[in-house]
């Protein structure tokens, strides 16, 4: 059920696609994510060339005649049907039978769906007509769910061209392009609505992959929250949409962020413990599940061959995300942790020795620290930590002097889930490899904030998890250098990662299905590919860009809060800010927040070493991804400073 608490006096409940029922307001017209859902539905079907933002069809099936999925042919443009001609269209669904539903809205089954597929929704027949234009034969079954007894098809308003065309601007390729290209105007602050401020210097440098084209001096912006201002108002637009990153486009493709929570719009800064997923990727895990599950690899079955091109069209395009030169470097696991676990119970077990040396820096995740001392306890190895400095910058040369003949493996975090901090892996990675040494980068936080290319950091691993990357839980991967994964040993026996087995001996499966024994999260692996196909859409450097800005504008808001101590002030930093606040338990902070709808996390976030290192054993971490906004940053700030003020929610 649709949990728009607040709106459900006055909501009208319709049957949805996947996620079940879905809202109207009181005027009817149904709320932005289910107009962009429709939107998406819609224009899916239309003979363009454009990949949608939002949801697209599935190609990985090679091992079939894919009928249902042909693509009406290609050369005619689209373009949006006029209200009238919606008008028009709309009017013989008054009289639909109720008790036909809407079907899936899973990527692929729009292009095959007969006309039905809307006539459950009162007011929406129009995208069934409409789409009729360029309708190609009925494949998919489409299953029918019953219809509320409420449903008053007359309460239904039919959305203008205009809101058409907004909830269109969501789709690349289809409507006026948003995203700013590479020519950015990088005098001006990328922020909607960010006011520049020339006086003082910025607190950070951009990510490093934009240190080349983002000049520091010129990102520069201040938020509009005036210091003594509680009830600050959302930024003003300052004529900066000449470059526009449309987050409020973007944010359609998030369903979750029309959620309310007490009773308040949810603000998700909680990003760094885990992404929000867009429509395309639960579209995706649900076409999976209905159409493709199968066990992958063994049996000789059309589903088993559909579940197979998927995993292994994901496991593609996850080489593609990290330029690895071989899909047989991507091996996929349950997350970061496992991938660490993995390389020091295969790799690690092989080749690390009594009195050799293990490499971490201070700012790791307890994933990238116990795993190693489990090790070396075994071993009898040496665990040696890279120091940083005040702001939470690893110290270079203090890092080198603990590189010796007896470094093996040096593991260290691209950005660190507790500050934020973005590492220099490429000198790090450097210095390891002149002693001889192999280097694993725990990605974890980093590919979901920056372009990412193994191949240029020449890291021997690099590990992440997919739920920090907009994709599900339960899946993650671990690159491997060919070379390297090739003299590695498996870690876990079982199904899978065998060729040939006999009580004597047991032959091995080449990398990657060697490390992947038994059967793996298929339909999370490929809910992966549909997220990295959604970022791929939308640019990570634009994402970057974005980002960066954002993160400027919430760092200079925050440490205007009275009492607000930021820890971790790096100039090279991700979207990670982490603070305490004079007088306030961390636990306290989260709590008050969360009475404001605004989701932080507060703790000591898995990485006590970095928190003790600046005298804290917790911080309060509010972690930012590409489809927060300003105005969420001065609900934030606001709330902080209510709570300052004695204004806030009671606390405990
Ligand atoms: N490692 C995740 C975090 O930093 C859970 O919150």
């Amino acid at each position: 059920m649709s949990t728009t608490s607040d709106l459900a006096n006055q909501a009208l409940e319709l049957p949805g696609g996947a996620g079940g029922m879905q809202s109207l307001t009181a005027a009817g017209l149904p709320d932005p994510a289910v107009l962009a859902r429709m939107a998406n539905e819609f224009f899916k079907d239309a003979p363009v060339q454009a990949q949608t933002a939002g949801v697209s069809l599935p190609v990985e099936s090679k091992s079939e005649a894919r009928q249902e999925a042909s693509l009406p042919a290609s050369g005619s443009s689209a373009r949006l049907p006029t209200e009238a001609e919606l008008r028009a269209l709309t009017a013989p669904e008054a009289a639909l039978p109720a008790q036909v539903g809407v079907g899936t809205a899973a990527p692929g089954i729009p292009r095959g769906v007969p006309a039905s597929d809307f006539t459950g929704v009162p007011g929406f027949g129009f995208l069934n007509d409409a789409r009729s234009l360029y309708a190609t034969p009925p494949a998919v079954p489409v299953h029918a769910v019953p219809s509320p007894a409420t449903m008053s098809p007359a309460t239904v308003k039919i959305p203008t061209e205009t809101e058409l065309r907004e909830v269109t601007s969501a789709i690349p390729g289809l409507a006026t392009p948003q995203i700013p290209s590479s020519t950015r105007d990088w005098s001006q602050p990328q922020v909607p609505g960010a006011v520049v401020r020339g006086a003082e210097p910025a607190q950070m440098l951009p990510f490093g992959f934009l240190a080349d084209v983002n000049p520091l001096e010129s990102l520069d912006v201040a938020p509009s929250l005036a210091p003594v201002a509680p009830q600050a108002q959302a930024p003003v637009n300052v004529g900066l949409s000449s470059v526009p990153f449309d987050v409020s486009a973007i944010r359609r493709d998030f369903p979750i962020l029309q959620e309310k929570v007490n009773g308040r719009q949810l603000i998700w800064l909680d990003n760094a413990a885990t992404t929000q997923k867009p429509q395309a990727v639960i579209d995706r895990l649900s076409y999976f599940y209905a159409h493709e599950n199968s066990n992958i690899h063994r049996a000789a079955h059309t589903l088993a061959a559909r579940a197979t091109d998927a995993y292994e069209a994901a496991r593609e395009k996850v080489r593609r995300f990290l330029n690895a030169s071989s899909t047989r470097e991507i091996i996929f696991v349950r997350g970061a942790t496992e991938g660490i676990n993995l390389v020091a119970q295969s790799w690690g077990r092989r080749n690390i020795q009594k009195d050799d040396e293990i490499v971490v820096t201070w700012l790791e995740h307890h994933a990238n620290i116990v795993p190693w001392q489990m090790l070396c306890s075994e071993k009898g190895a040496r665990l040696r930590v890279a120091p940083v400095d005040d702001t939470g910058q690893i110290i270079l040369e203090e890092y080198e002097k603990l590189l010796g003949p007896r470094t093996r493996l040096v593991s260290l975090a691209h950005v660190s889930n507790a500050l934020g901090t973005i590492t220099p892996v490429r000198e790090m990675i450097a210095a390891a490899h002149r002693h001889g040494a192999k280097v694993l980068v725990d990605g974890a936080q980093a590919v979901s904030h920056m372009r990412v290319d193994v191949q240029a950091y020449d890291c021997d691993f690099y590990v992440f998890s997919g739920h920090k990357l907009f994709a599900p839980t339960g899946i993650g991967v671990v690159y491997g250098k060919s070379d390297v994964l090739d003299t590695t040993p498996p870690w876990q026996g079982g199904g899978n990662m065998i060729a040939d087995v006999t009580f004597e001996k047991t032959l091995y499966q080449p990398p990657p299905g060697r490390f992947e024994a038994g059967t793996g999260s298929i339909g999370d692996a490929v809910g992966l590919g549909a997220a990295i196909d959604y970022l791929d859409r939308i640019g990570m450097a634009n994402i970057g860009r974005y980002e960066h800005d954002l993160l400027v504008y919430a760092t200079d808001a925050l440490r205007r809060v009275p009492g607000l101590r930021l820890i971790g002030t790096a100039r090279e930093k991700a979207s990670v800010i982490s603070f305490v606040l004079d007088g306030y338990r961390t636990e306290d902070v989260g709590s008050a927040l969360s009475a404001e709808g605004i989701a932080v996390r507060s703790g000591h976030h898995c990485a006590q070493p970095i928190l003790r290192r600046f005298g804290v054993e917790s911080t309060v971490r509010p972690s930012l991804a590409f489809y927060n906004t300003c105005e969420e940053i001065d609900a934030l700030a606001t709330a902080l400073w209510n709570l300052k003020s004695g204004r806030g929610p009671a606390v405990i």
